[in-house]
Order: structure tokens, then sequence, then C-alpha cells
């Protein structure tokens, strides 16, 4: 691990999710020690972890802003700009309101992107609206949202989440006749969270944070993500 480049003392930091995958594409030999899965995580006051475990937080960035990049921020970042190589005026559609959409609707903003946005409630809606998406579509009201959505898209669709279930019928001719490619998304590397974080910084760019609770009161927060009322980021404030 020599070759990642050492944090100094003092270094404003955030932690990485895959501390054994340093860039490239991903092999079984990363997934070892991943803080809050295989080994302790950081829902503690103080850790003792290799330098490696790092990367430069953003510029001002709170510990609580900070905290929300390492899964939900690279995976927006992975699934958009490093696999779906988003550029000025691609359409990009988000699905929801769970941070990775809010990260990704962000990240395609800064690209120059159009933005599809859905959600299920208009409060969320309009909030969608005001972080900048072009257009938004009620997944409830619209039952055919994916008909609404696919006539102005087109493309490589990035698979992060499993809300719907584990499984899904596609359709094979489908794939051929609209040339789509679908990339399965595993959070990232430390050199994605590093290009993230350049981004960040150079487009001044802030997460949204729902609701923070206090260390001790970490079921509530849990609690707080399973209701499905967040908008953005539930943190713990230690
Ligand atoms: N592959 C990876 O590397 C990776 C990394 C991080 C997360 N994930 C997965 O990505 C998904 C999103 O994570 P998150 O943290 O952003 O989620 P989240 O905060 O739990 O948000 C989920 C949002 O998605 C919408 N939603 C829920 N059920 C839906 C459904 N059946 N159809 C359409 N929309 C639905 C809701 O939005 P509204 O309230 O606006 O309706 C909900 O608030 C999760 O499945 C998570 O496990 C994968």
């Amino acid at each position: 691990m020599a070759a990642f480049p050492c944090r100094m003392a003092g270094d404003h930091v955030v932690s990485t999710f895959y501390p054994y995958w340093p860039g490239g594409d991903m092999t079984p030999a990363i997934r070892r020690d991943v803080p809050g899965e295989t080994v302790d995580g950081f829902a503690s006051e103080f850790v003792c972890m290799p330098a490696h475990f790092f990367t430069k937080a953003p510029a001002g960035y709170t510990h609580a802003e900070a905290a929300t990049l390492t899964c939900t921020g690279v995976t927006a970042w992975r699934a958009l700009v490093v696999c779906g190589r988003v550029k000025p005026g691609d359409t990009v559609l988000v699905l929801g309101t769970g941070s990775v959409s809010l990260f990704a609707l962000q990240f395609a903003k800064a690209a120059g992107a159009r933005v599809i946005a859905t959600s299920s409630s208009e409060g969320k809606l309009q909030a969608l609206r005001r972080l900048g998406a072009d257009a938004v579509i009620d997944y409830k009201a619209v039952p055919d949202w994916g008909e609404k959505a696919r006539s102005l898209t087109g493309g490589h669709i990035a698979l992060v989440g499993v809300l719907t279930g584990f499984t899904a019928q596609v359709s094979i001719p489908a794939l051929f006749s609209n040339q789509i490619r679908i990339s399965g998304i595993s959070i990232g590397s430390r050199a994605d969270q590093e290009d993230m974080v350049r981004a960040i910084e150079a487009n001044r760019l802030k997460p949204v944070i729902g609701r923070s609770f206090a260390l001790p009161d970490i079921a509530a927060a849990f609690e707080e993500y399973q209701s499905q009322q967040h908008f953005g980021k539930v943190c713990l404030d230690l």
C-alpha cells in the first residue's frame, strides 16, 4: 500500500469505501476490510486506521458533509462520470430522491447535462426543481413514468439500486436494437473518490443533508431512513 499518497498530520480527511481499491477495474482482492461491513466502521468518536483508508475531504466541508461522499457520492460519480461518461447536452434520468440520485443530479448539472428526476411526493418534486432538475415526474401519479422518461432519453443505464427487488426481466432484443449498455456499479475506487473531491471543489457542490442525529440516537437515525420521508442524507453528528 506504499504507493498510496499518505495524508499529512492535520489533514481533513474522509474514509474510502474500499480501502484496498486504489483505482482501475474492481477485482475480488479489493473486497477486504470494508469498514462498516466486514470490519468496524466509523460510528465512533475516534478511529485508528491506515492512512490509505482515507482521501482528503473537500475544502470547507464539515465532517458530516464529508461523510456523505464515501458511499453514495462515489456511487453516483462512478455511475455517471466513470461508466456513463456524461457530457454536456446528455440527458440523465435519476429515480427517487435518495442520496445517490441527488448526487447524480448535482454531478449531471455540473457536467452540463439535462436532468429528468422522479419522486413520489409533491414537496420532494419541488425540492428537485430547486436543486436544478429540468423536468420532474411523479412516479405514483404517472404509473407509466418509464414510457414518459424513455421518450426523452436513451443509451447507457447505470444499475445502482435494488429498491424494486433483486431480480428483473430484461428484453434482450430491446438491448440490441437500442444499443443499450448496462453497468453494474459497486461504489468506486480511491482514484474515483479523489477525482470526485476535485470536481466538488471546482464546482462548489454541497451534499443534501436531510436530518442529523447525535451518535447515541443512531437507532432513530436508522428509523428516519427507513421511513423514506428523508430528502438527502441522514447523518450522525459527533
Ligand atoms: N451499487 C452501489 O454501489 C450502491 C451504493 C449506494 C446505494 N446503493 C443502492 O441504491 C439505492 C438508493 O440508495 P439511497 O441511499 O440513495 O436510497 P434512499 O436514501 O433510501 O432513497 C430511496 C428513494 O428512492 C425512491 N424509491 C423507493 N422505492 C422506490 C420504488 N419502488 N420505485 C421508485 N423509486 C423508489 C424514494 O424516493 P421518493 O421518496 O422521492 O419517492 C426513496 O426516498 C438503494 O437500493 C441502495 O441500496 C447501491
